[in-house]
């Protein structure tokens, strides 16, 4: 995925209306995103339970844009062809929910899609080091993984650019999102909440959000 210098907004469809989540998903691409967020949820590895492959792939044909499944799931191996069947063509699993993480990130690569990794707030860079040459995404959570609407974890500007730098050091361009906040550094972020209740709707939200985002990289 490479990165380039206009910030990415990715809304998160967890606050959409979702007896008409095609609709919203055809209101989103007028409103100019650039690729919509399914938060995947077991109620196992988060405690909440959302979307499954087969609600994706009906929404996959009332837009154009790229699907994203971000897999807050606790057995990520036995979901990646599914999501990618439905019609993603990023997969991003959680480093805390992998065994054996190198494997699971050459299975989303092996199914035929980009391979994402999220790491949640407490989670070190660390411990992702190694195999970002694997990766086209890092997800930088700033909330707690599981519900829309919380609160920004502000002690997480440190490690988003730290993330940056991380990033920096490997050899082919892997996009930085965050997930909430228009933090420092980040190329793409991932929004629900602040866009579907946005005042002036969606499509100054997006506007609005991505003149945030830049600045924000400044
Ligand atoms: C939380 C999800 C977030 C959420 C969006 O587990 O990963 O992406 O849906 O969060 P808000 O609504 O706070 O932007």
């Amino acid at each position: 995925m490479a990165t380039d210098p206009t910030p990415k907004i990715v809304p998160s469809v967890l606050p959409a209306n979702f007896a008409r989540l095609g609709e919203d998903c055809r209101e989103l691409e007028k409103a100019g995103v650039d690729r919509i967020q399914w938060d995947v949820m077991d109620g196992h590895f988060v405690p909440n339970l959302t979307f499954g492959p087969d609600v994706v792939s009906a929404c996959r044909e009332a837009v154009a844009l790229p699907f994203e499944a971000h897999l807050m799931v606790s057995d990520p191996d036995s979901l990646v062809e599914r999501f990618v069947a439905a019609g993603c063509s990023c997969v991003i699993i959680h480093a805390e929910a992998c065994l054996h993480l190198h494997r699971s990130l050459t299975l989303i690569e092996a199914a035929g899609a980009q391979a994402g990794l999220a790491v949640n707030p407490a989670t070190p860079l660390e411990a992702v080091r190694h195999v970002l040459d694997l990766t086209s995404l890092l997800l930088v959570m700033t909330v707690n993984p599981g519900f829309g609407g919380q609160g920004y974890i502000a002690s997480m500007e440190p490690k988003i650019a730290e993330a940056r730098q991380l990033l920096a050091e490997v050899d082919h361009p892997v996009e930085l999102e965050v997930d909430g906040g228009a933090a420092a550094g980040a190329d793409a972020f991932c929004a629900g909440s602040a866009l579907f209740s946005y005042d002036g709707g969606l499509e100054s939200g997006v506007t609005d959000l991505r003149r945030r985002a830049a600045e924000a990289r400044r």
